[in-house]
This record gives C-alpha cells, sequence and structure tokens, in this order.
C-alpha cells in the first residue's frame, strides 16, 4: 500500500494560479505513470480543476456522501474521474448548493484514506481559510503558497504565514511560489524578501501559453514541456521530491 504524500496548494487571494500551480505539479509528478497521482478539488463552489484537465465532471465528493462511513481504498477508487490510467481526480460538486454538503470532517476522511492508495495526493484549494482548507493544510506534508508579484497578493500571503506559524506546523515543508512573475514589472527582490521574511522556492513568469493551455484543457507541463514556465514547475517538483520534509501538526501530549 502507498504511503502517499499531501501537497496542498493555497493562496489566500483568487486568481493568482493555485488551479494552475496544482494541476501542472500533479501532471510532473505523475510521470507518465511513474507515480500514482489524485488531484483533489477543494474548490468546492467554484471548482475548475476538471476544465483544466479537459475533464468531464461525471462523479464529485458528493458521491462521497453514502460511503462516508466505509471510506477504504475500494470505496474511495468508486468516486474517482480518471484523467490518465493511475492518474485520477476527485473532483468538487458541480450541482449548485451541493458544496454545502460536503462537511470539513468528510475531507479529513478522504484525506486519511487517499494517501494508501496514490503516491501524490495534491489539492487545490479556494481562496480563502476555512474548516475544509485547513483540514487539507493539517494533514499536508508540503504546503505550497502562490502568490503574485503585487502588493496585496503579497499582503494576503504575509497575513495567510502570520497564521500558519500559529499552528504547529513545519515551516520547512512550506514553499513559496511567485506566480506570473515578470522581472519588468516586479517589486524589487528586496522588497518581496521584506514583505514576505521567507525564502521563494520559484518563480513562474507570466506567459500567455498558461492561458491558451487552459482553454484547450491540457497542462502545459505535458503540451509545451521545454518552455521556461514548464521548466520551473519541474523544479518546483523535483524540489519537492528531493525533500521529505512532513508539517502535520504533531500528535497532541500525552
Ligand atoms: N504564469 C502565468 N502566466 C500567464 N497567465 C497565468 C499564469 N498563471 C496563471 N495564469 C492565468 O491566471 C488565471 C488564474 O489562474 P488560476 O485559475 O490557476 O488561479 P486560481 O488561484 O486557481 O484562481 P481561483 O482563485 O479563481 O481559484 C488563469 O486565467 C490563468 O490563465
Ligand atoms: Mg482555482
Amino acid at each position: 500500500m502507498a504511503d502517499g504524500r499531501i501537497i496542498t496548494v493555497f493562496a489566500a487571494k483568487g486568481g493568482c494560479g493555485k488551479t494552475t500551480v496544482a494541476t501542472n505539479l500533479a501532471t510532473i509528478l505523475y510521470d507518465r505513470g511513474a507515480h500514482r497521482v489524485c488531484l483533489l478539488d477543494l474548490d468546492l463552489e467554484f471548482g475548475d480543476a476538471a476544465g483544466m484537465l479537459g475533464l468531464r465532471s461525471e462523479r464529485s465528493m458528493v458521491d462521497a456522501l453514502p460511503v462516508v462511513d466505509q471510506l477504504t481504498p475500494e470505496t474511495v477508487a468508486s468516486l474517482m474521474t480518471s484523467y490518465l490510467p493511475g492518474f485520477d481526480c476527485l473532483l468538487a460538486p458541480t450541482r449548485p448548493g451541493d458544496a454545502r454538503l460536503i462537511s470539513a470532517s468528510l475531507v479529513s476522511r478522504l484525506l486519511a484514506v487517499l494517501p494508501l492508495v496514490y503516491d501524490f495526493v495534491v489539492v487545490d484549494t479556494p481562496s480563502r481559510f476555512g474548516p475544509h482548507v485547513l483540514a487539507a493544510l493539517d494533514v499536508a506534508d508540503h504546503q505550497i503558497l502562490v502568490t503574485t508579484p503585487e502588493r496585496p497578493a503579497l499582503k494576503n500571503l504575509r497575513v495567510t504565514l502570520d497564521m500558519l506559524d500559529l499552528l504547529p506546523y513545519d515551516r520547512t515543508a512550506r514553499s513559496i511560489v511567485v506566480n506570473r512573475f515578470d522581472a519588468r514589472s516586479a517589486l524589487p527582490a528586496a522588497l518581496l524578501d521584506e514583505l514576505l521574511r521567507s525564502p521563494i522556492a520559484g518563480h513562474l513568469p507570466t506567459w500567455e501559453g498558461v492561458p491558451a493551455s487552459i482553454n484547450r484543457g491540457e497542462p502545459l507541463a505535458v503540451a509545451q514541456p521545454d518552455h521556461a514556465v514548464s521548466l520551473a514547475f519541474r523544479q518546483l517538483a523535483a524540489a519537492l521530491l528531493a525533500s521529505d520534509g512532513r508539517c502535520r501538526r504533531d500528535p497532541p501530549p500525552g
């Protein structure tokens, strides 16, 4: 049975590129079938992981409700939408109002089983803290925090880091990724460092091929593996593979 790693991708500002990062990272970690990968879409109201992969949502987390007390590798398999052999997606609900049926405890239960089946579970999130996102951050072996290089996004990332620092997470198992980086309009590196007071793990350049790949429903990392953005994704994935950092909460004493 796999002892998979959970990677939770979060940004406290909408549109920073969480889903772009999550889908591309999942694709690279899949490595043409070398690893079993699950992409979990926790953007329960407006999930668009399926759209970015060109998938039709036939099943979703809502299908977990009748089996909530019997979540096993076998029952979880029946909730998946297959993207490629060994690369499955557990999609967000599609019917209006269904998001509220998904509890944070269901998310925790799913995240307890998924690493038994998959080598990597990549979790895409909405851009606000809530019990579902916290459930996914709590059990994450690695937290990826995405920002763009503009003051409002950086300010939200600073607030996020302050919040995460209040929780017993391992700071070394956290990566900051600056997406839509453009040297011409970016803040000076020193100012970025001062705002974040944390090291930056990767810079993803702005490139018009990113929205084009989203519209084709094909992750850029596959469609154009040699482009600088794909290279930056691969470097991020390589750093994840090289680190064995775990940032799960310490078990309560006693
Ligand atoms: N490096 C990039 N270069 C150019 N465009 C990009 C880049 N990264 C993301 N985008 C564009 O930014 C938009 C938002 O990206 P994405 O949907 O991944 O963000 P998100 O954080 O998941 O948004 P939401 O908060 O709505 O879930 C998309 O239209 C995408 O095409
Ligand atoms: Mg998104």
